[in-house]
């Protein structure tokens, strides 16, 4: 299964939501791979305790040998790298990402993350895939590479403003790109069940037929924290309510 976790609004849980589902899928012995295309390298640092600069073998190599016809290239082996945690492996991001982009749109390497994420299906069970905060080349080459797409949702006015554009452009990948994405669902993150504004926003949600998910993911300082010391929920409070919520999440995605 190739997921990809993605909306454009900045600080919506894109990556806390792609690690611990990852990390949990690792956990019940899936073989797991996080794809990180957001350069600020959020999930890799989360998932390896390094910072983007201080990774030599990142998807960084990936894109530019896709702008070399013939030279060395770095094997995917070798650019994937292991974690901690047994069964989970991550492909990094790299701050200078963006520095490829205008090359690989001009020169139509949009299909190039695809036939890799393919190749990378025959060998891990679930890869998920965690997007910059913006609809451009990388975010686009994993909607056109993924199966299914989740979408983080912080219970904002404008995230709601946001959604309707947000669903539509997800639909013109489908038409124009990839007819087998599906949008699996809106995963809403933060919850604070006591406060009536976000409820009343995920009821309007649900009445305008939007596919909300049934688990809310509720909002805690043990996230910061588990990001701080780059140690997903699921090993840093194993029996917290947000780390089994994220079980019950996995398991209705796994259904
Ligand atoms: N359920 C939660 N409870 C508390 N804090 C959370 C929760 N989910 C995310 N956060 C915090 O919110 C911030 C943004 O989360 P995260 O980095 O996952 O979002 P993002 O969508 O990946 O952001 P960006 O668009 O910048 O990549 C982080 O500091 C994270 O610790
Ligand atoms: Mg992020």
């Amino acid at each position: 299964m190739i997921r990809v976790v993605f909306n454009q609004k900045g600080g919506v849980g894109k990556s806390s939501i792609t690690c611990n589902l990852a990390a949990i899928s690792a956990c019940q012995g899936l073989k797991t791979l996080v794809v990180d295309l957001d350069p600020q390298g959020n999930s890799s640092h989360y998932l390896t305790g390094k910072t983007v600069q201080e990774m030599d073998d990142t998807l960084f190599d990936f894109f530019e040998q896709c702008l070399m016809i013939s030279s060395q290239r770095k094997p995917m082996t070798q650019l994937i790298q292991p974690t901690q945690w047994d069964n989970l492996h991550v492909l990094p991001a790299h701050s200078e990402l963006e520095s490829l982009e205008a090359k690989l749109e001009s020169r139509y390497k949009i299909y190039k993350l695809k036939e890799m994420l393919q190749e990378q299906a025959e060998i891990y069970d679930q890869i998920f895939i965690d997007t910059p905060p913006a609809l451009n080349f990388f975010s686009r080459s994993a909607l056109i590479g993924a199966e299914r797409c989740l979408i983080p949702f912080d219970c904002d006015a404008f995230s709601r403003q946001a959604l309707g554009q947000l669903l539509g452009n997800i639909d013109e990948m489908r038409a124009d790109h990839n007819p087998d994405l599906q949008v699996e669902g809106i995963v809403v993150n933060q919850m604070q069940p006591q406060a009536k504004l976000p409820q009343q926003l995920v009821n309007e949600l649900i009445e305008e037929g939007h596919p909300v998910l049934p688990v809310h993911l509720m909002s805690s300082v043990k996230m910061r924290e588990s990001h701080q010391l780059s140690k997903p929920l699921v090993h840093y409070v194993p029996k917290h309510k947000l780390t089994g919520q994220f079980v019950e999440l996995f398991s209705v995605l796994s259904e």
